[in-house]
């Protein structure tokens, strides 16, 4: 037996369960109902997530659990494999990543594997996905995974798994999935159904006097930046602003190439002043948060904190506004027409079109519904913490250990809400760091694929385009300074997707310079000066297939880099037809050997954006 029991406390069943109390529960997990105890219930809320939206989840979980009478624990997935709990419940929330788990959910998914029927039996378990449908073929894996893991090892399911989609309505089907939440809990383990978290925990205080700022970094370490410049002819109507940004890394920091840095970003300060109009704060106001679990949020508290360190540091001002949100909004305004239009945009249809799809924030819409009473303290909860983004690191440590240079594409154009400007958060923020800023900052690995053949003489295909050079720019600087060396190098070839020669043809100098040194064979494209046909990466693949396909016999591997809505399933889709017209297979049969590449020999490996 591999479940660790932890507590005294009997595991009874409860006697009498009404039809009505069980109804959304299947008879099995009518059966674990606990006898109602006065004492608090432990749960455990378990996360596995690398970007920190899983988590958010959890920790919006573990926050309002002691108001519904828990005792709980929040922790990664890895901090519980081989110990979950047979008292309570457990609530897993988890992403997928190319249908692994995330960095901090390996061990535990492991764990599972071993497990044999009945392993689990005394354990309750919910599990609720964060995935994202372009990755359509592993949407959803590892939450499925573990849920179905669980069942098997004969955990008992307290509640249907839920699952949320990043490239939909991500936050309204967290809260749906959330709403019936509670109760169900409470039935399934005999307890008392109480009134739904209302959601305000914080008291706000405006203070007069005291500063005090405070830099929430998790494992993050301050790194200093070196050069910022930018890449991209900006004189061009074409343009679009993309940096290259040289990082010294704090001390005993390493990475490989193609790792990525996960950076903490701030705020625009455009939307910070848009937020401290709106709640009539001065940019040096001050408060203190008072909060019922002050560790558990993600905010300052207990003592003052300039209104603008808030803003800028701890909350993301641009995500777009939930259903609940807007619901919530809508019961808060005064005035009827404005109360009747928000309450226009709360319905499937209206808020699909009106609301998500351009992306209005809470903020947009405070702005815009004037009347809307709405406490700072009520507009912080209803803020996601902010969330370090992932760059592909450009560098190889071949060339300095201890620096790292990123090539970021800057967000920025008329938001899609109608007001004003969008700037991306983190893309944004890098964009204006003087050298000498200092970054919060840690490197993540990436795909265990996702490197530099071991050999620099086995043959490299890389195809990316914009800033999904990126981590290319690194492999080529890597196969460079080991060509220097005296190193042999195996041939590669760049197809390397951009606007226009003159506008966007990122690091061509340096380019040139690989290409004459034997390192590389640069295969532009370029979508704005197409030539002989060649408008995207894809179609300069199909043109030099014989070449692609020469590489390939002699043992390539093969990386594709940057936009994953287009980019990436457009080149899977020409390597396809590439096996086929040169191996004279049928479609099907191209496709059923490009899997097998994909899944088993790690020759094929994508690192999309998004
Ligand atoms: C593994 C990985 C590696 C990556 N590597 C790189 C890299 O090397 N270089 C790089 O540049 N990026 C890279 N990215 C992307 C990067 O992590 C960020 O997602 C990107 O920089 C945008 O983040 P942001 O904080 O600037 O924008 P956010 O604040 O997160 O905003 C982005 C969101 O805003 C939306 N949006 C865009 N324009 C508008 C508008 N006008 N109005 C309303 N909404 C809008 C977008 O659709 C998107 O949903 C990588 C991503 C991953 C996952
Ligand atoms: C490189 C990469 C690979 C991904 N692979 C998958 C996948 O295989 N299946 C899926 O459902 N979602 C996939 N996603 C989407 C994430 O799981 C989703 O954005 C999730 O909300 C991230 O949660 P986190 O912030 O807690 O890590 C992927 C995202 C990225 C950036």
């Amino acid at each position: 037996m591999r479940v660790k029991r932890r507590g005294d406390a009997p595991f009874k069943l409860r006697s009498t369960v009404t039809a009505k109390a069980t109804r959304p529960l299947s008879d099995r997990a009518a059966q674990v109902a606990h006898v109602a105890q006065a004492a608090m219930t432990p749960l455990l809320v378990l996360y596995g997530s690398n970007t920190g939206s899983a988590e958010a989840f959890a920790k919006r979980i573990a926050t309002d659990a002691p108001a519904q009478g828990y005792v709980v624990q929040l922790a990664t997935l890895d901090e519980y494999a081989g110990r979950l709990s047979t008292n309570g419940a457990t609530l897993i929330l988890t992403a997928s990543y190319e249908g692994q788990p995330p960095d901090n959910a390996n061990q535990f998914v492991e764990w599972l594997d071993t497990l044999a029927a009945g392993d689990l039996s005394r354990v309750s378990f919910g599990v609720f996905g964060c995935g994202n449908r372009q990755w359509a073929r592993t949407y959803q894996a590892i939450p499925k995974r573990i849920d179905s893991a669980l069942e098997a090892a004969g955990a008992v399911r307290l509640r249907q798994r839920g699952e949320a989609d990043a490239s939909g309505d991500f936050f309204g089907a967290f809260d749906e999935w959330y709403a019936g939440l509670w109760a169900d809990l409470a039935r399934a383990l005999g307890k008392d159904v109480r009134e739904a978290p209302s959601g305000n925990h914080l008291r706000v205080e405006v203070v007069k006097e005291g500063r005090s700022t405070i830099l929430r970094q998790g494992d993050l370490l301050l790194g200093s930046v070196i050069e910022n410049r930018e890449l991209v002819d900006m004189g061009s109507p074409l343009a679009r602003s993309k940096r290259h940004i040289e990082i010294a890394l704090p001390a005993g920091m390493s990475y490989r190439a193609g790792d990525y840095l996960a950076v903490l970003p701030r705020n625009h300060q455009d939307n910070v002043t848009r937020a401290l109009r709106r709640f009539n704060f001065a940019a040096d106001s001050r408060v203190v948060i008072q909060s019922a679990n002050s560790d558990l949020t993600s905010l300052p508290v207990d003592h003052p904190v300039g209104v603008e360190d808030l803003l800028f540091h701890y909350v993301e001002l641009t995500q777009p506004a939930t259903r609940a949100q807007v619901a919530q909004l809508a019961a808060s305004a005064r005035c009827p027409p404005e109360k009747a239009e928000l309450q226009g945009l709360i319905d499937e249809a209206g808020y699909s079109e009106r609301v998500l799809a351009p992306r209005v924030s809470v903020l947009d819409l405070l702005e815009r519904f004037a009347s809307c009473e709405l406490g700072f303290a009520a507009f912080l909860e209803l803020l996601p913490p902010v969330r370090a983004r992932r760059y592909s690191i450009s560098s190889s440590p071949l060339w300095n250990d201890a620096r790292c240079t990123l090539t970021v594409s800057v967000v920025k154009s008329p938001a899609m809400s109608g007001q004003g400007l969008y700037h991306g958060l983190a893309s944004s923020y890098l964009a204006q760091c003087e050298p000498g800023a200092r970054i919060a900052l840690a490197v993540r690995p990436s795909n265990t694929h996702f490197h530099p053949p071991t050999l620099p003489q086995t043959p490299m295909i890389m195809v990316c385009a914009a800033t999904g050079l990126a981590p290319f720019r690194g492999f080529l600087q890597e196969r460079a300074v080991q060509a220097a060396n005296g190193q042999s190098l195996g041939p590669s070839l760049l197809f390397f997707g951009c606007d226009h020669p003159e506008v966007d043809f990122l690091y061509r100098d340096e380019l040139a310079t690989w290409e004459a040194a034997g390192v590389v064979s640069v295969r532009p494209a370029f979508c704005k000066a197409p030539q002989g046909g060649v408008v995207f990466v894809q179609h300069r693949l199909w043109k030099d297939r014989a070449d692609v396909v020469e590489l390939f016999q002699q043992g390539a591997h093969v990386y594709v880099c940057g936009d994953g809505h287009r980019m990436a399933p457009a080149v899977r889709e020409t390597f396809v037809r590439i096996y086929h017209e040169a191996a004279g297979a049928t479609m099907a049969e191209a496709e059923r050997w490009f899997e097998q590449i994909e899944r088993e020999t790690g020759r094929y490996v994508a690192d999309v954006f998004s």
